[in-house]
């Protein structure tokens, strides 16, 4: 542990088990937070663990399906039963699903993503706000994508949720900021993580996708991780109902 940013706070990850939501939980624990890692996958989740803890940091793994109702609420009464509070919630849990054009895509496959990106996101906030109300306010940040800002062909189910996702923080800073509740979200380019590994490996889409990027090359978990431990800390008292890229240069042309 070697910052203070986020000192004796109680801070909730979903999707902690792999990739960003692994980075943020290393990132909040190295900040000073009590983290809780949150998953479907258990194994994932106990190595985020372990790593949390190899570096002096404080974290436990709970697991909960963010695209289910009674999972969200049990999540966040278990934070509270086991710390008391609940200071800062990161809603990064989320899939890619399918690839098709919109003539052509999945019914089930829209259902499901839009189920976890964000429904997954609306009923994360409905508890995690609750709780906040009871101990005079807390940050918010929501992963959405620069998906969330312009569209991808293929993407349908995908770029509707991150939008909705931008939709939904603008609405909870809104109706909270004058109780405390700071809402964010962030807009990452494509992170180099097991969701865009399949990606990565077909040569002609990797090149098109580094080349989408100013910069030359596709973000690191940790890069997206530092944008969100600010936003989720005091330092960014006077943020709320923003959306941060975080994009190399992604959304700039
Ligand atoms: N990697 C990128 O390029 C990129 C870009 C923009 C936004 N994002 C967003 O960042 C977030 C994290 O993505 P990542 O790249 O780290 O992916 P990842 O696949 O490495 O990690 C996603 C994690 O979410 C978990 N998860 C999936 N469904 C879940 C559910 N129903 N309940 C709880 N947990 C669930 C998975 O088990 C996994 O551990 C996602 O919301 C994604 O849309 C990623």
């Amino acid at each position: 542990m070697d910052g203070n940013m986020l000192k004796n706070k109680v801070a909730l990850v979903t999707g902690a088990s792999s990739g960003i939501g692994r980075a943020v939980a290393l990132a909040y624990a190295r900040e000073g937070a009590k983290v809780v890692v949150s998953d479907v996958n258990p194994s994932g989740g106990a190595e985020t663990v372990a790593l949390v803890r190899a570096q002096q940091g404080e974290a436990v793994f709970l697991a909960a399906n963010v695209g289910q109702p009674k999972d969200a609420q049990a999540l966040v009464d278990h934070v509270l039963s086991t710390y008391g509070r609940l200071d800062v919630a990161c809603n990064n849990a989320g899939i890619g699903g399918p690839s098709a054009p919109i003539a052509d895509y999945p019914l089930d496959g829209w259902d499901h993503v839009i189920n976890i990106n964000l429904s997954g996101v609306f009923y994360g906030m409905q508890r995690q706000i609750a709780a906040m109300l009871q101990t005079g306010g807390g940050s918010i940040v929501n992963m959405a994508s620069v998906l969330g800002a312009v569209g991808f062909a293929t993407n349908s189910a995908y770029t509707a949720a991150k939008h909705g996702v931008v939709g939904i923080t603008q609405v909870a800073a809104l109706e909270y900021s004058s109780k405390g509740i700071r809402v964010n979200a962030v807009g990452p380019g494509f992170i180099s993580t097991p969701m865009v590994s399949k990606l990565e490996q077909d040569p002609t889409l990797n090149a098109m996708l580094i080349a989408a990027h100013p910069m030359g090359r596709l973000g690191r978990a940790g890069e997206v991780a530092e944008l969100v431990v600010w936003l989720s800390s005091d330092k960014a008292s006077f943020v709320t109902g923003a959306y941060y890229p975080v994009d190399g240069g992604y959304l700039a042309r």
